[in-house]
């Protein structure tokens, strides 16, 4: 018995296998429980010879059973160690990272046009004073113009108002200022500015580029030139028809508010053609014009010798034209899915 119980577990290949060998042999009815249960009838002679026989039985099968299942654990550990190797060497999988923000790709792509045709990038504080922000620009304090802009004040005394820059502007009197009243000026000024005023195109914070030009002999050509030659780079189009719209502002004069002509392409508007027929339109961009004498003074320049032309432009709303979105507030939620969708994934 001992010899087939052996033999029938060493052919065990799988668990259930040898448990079912382990119920025919140990189990309530199982043959070597069987040789058990005759020992009670026994003399004591007899039970001294076949009691250590039938015992040493049961242990040899039970430790053969145990040995059995602890070699097929092993077999199979060793199988799925085999199967899961892993390799050090691969590349971890990357999470999923931020990418750069329209608004500052825009203004990157300014910065590189502008830098080509001799524009340097100045900068300004957007927690600004009344005079830069207003007074330097020919706003004085009873212009109707103050209460147009929405104008976000800072609570607390200060030896003048303080202000949330209502435009990039004062950079203007800032750049004068810097270059010393006798020498040319050419600056771009990208920025944040602030008024308060919200709905699908307006942020209480939004993004502007001021543009600067002070030289001897400047004229409104050089003004329209180099609005067509940056609106063509930006857009990347050769077909860009611009409009300029008599308008007016305090620190220009003459001011031209500036149109550039539109096309529908799948019934979007798209920049660039047309202006009028054909479905298309035009759209207005930007604000410009002609330094006023006023504003070349408070810069610290001597405006019988020196002229400029000056423009401003809303960034969020060159970048909503580019890339065709046409909501503003989502620019500022900060939802990576919106950037993926718009082209911007990492
Ligand atoms: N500062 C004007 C605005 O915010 C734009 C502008 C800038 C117009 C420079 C003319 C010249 O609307």
């Amino acid at each position: 018995l001992q010899t087939d119980l052996l033999g029938q577990i060493d052919a065990a290949a799988t668990p259930e296998a040898i448990e079912a060998v382990r119920v025919a042999a140990l189990g309530k009815s199982g043959s070597v429980t069987g040789l058990l249960k005759t020992l009670g009838g026994m003399s004591p002679e007899e039970r001294q010879v076949e009691g250590p026989r039938i015992h040493g039985l049961r242990e040899t099968v039970t430790a053969a059973l145990g040995d059995r299942k602890a070699g097929l654990e092993r077999v199979a550990l060793d199988a799925r160690l085999a199967g899961e190797t892993l390799d050090m060497t691969l590349p971890a999988d990357v999470p999923p990272a931020g990418t750069i923000h329209p608004v500052s790709q825009v203004m990157d792509e300014l910065a590189e046009i502008f830098a080509d045709l001799g524009f340097a990038v100045a900068t300004g504080p957007e927690i600004e004073n009344d005079w830069y922000n207003f007074t330097a620009l020919n706003i004085p304090e009873t212009h109707p113009a103050r209460a147009m802009h929405d104008t976000f004040y800072l609570a607390g005394e200060h030896e003048q108002p303080m202000v949330l820059r209502t435009h990039t502007s004062p950079v203007q009197i800032r750049a004068m200022q810097a270059a010393g009243g006798n020498q040319p000026v050419r600056i771009i000024a990208p920025g944040r500015t602030y008024r308060s005023d919200s709905d699908a195109t307006h942020t209480p914070m939004f993004h502007q580029v001021e543009g600067l030009v002070i030289d001897k002999g400047i004229t409104l050509g050089h003004l329209k030139w180099t609005l067509e030659t940056f609106l063509k780079a930006f857009f990347e189009r050769d077909d860009i028809v611009l409009r300029l719209r008599p308008s007016y502002f305090p620190f220009t004069e003459p001011s031209a508010e500036v149109d550039v002509g539109y096309t529908i392409v799948n019934g979007k508007r798209v920049i660039g053609g047309s202006g009028g027929g054909n479905g298309g339109g035009w759209m207005e961009v930007l604000g410009s014009g002609m330094v006023h004498r006023t504003v070349i003074a408070a810069g610290g320049y001597d405006p019988d010798q020196w002229q400029g032309f000056a423009f401003g432009c809303g960034i969020d709303r060159l970048a909503m034209l580019k890339y065709g979105m046409d909501d503003l507030r989502a620019f500022f939620d900060g939802d990576a899915r919106w950037l993926k969708h718009y082209g911007f994934s990492a």
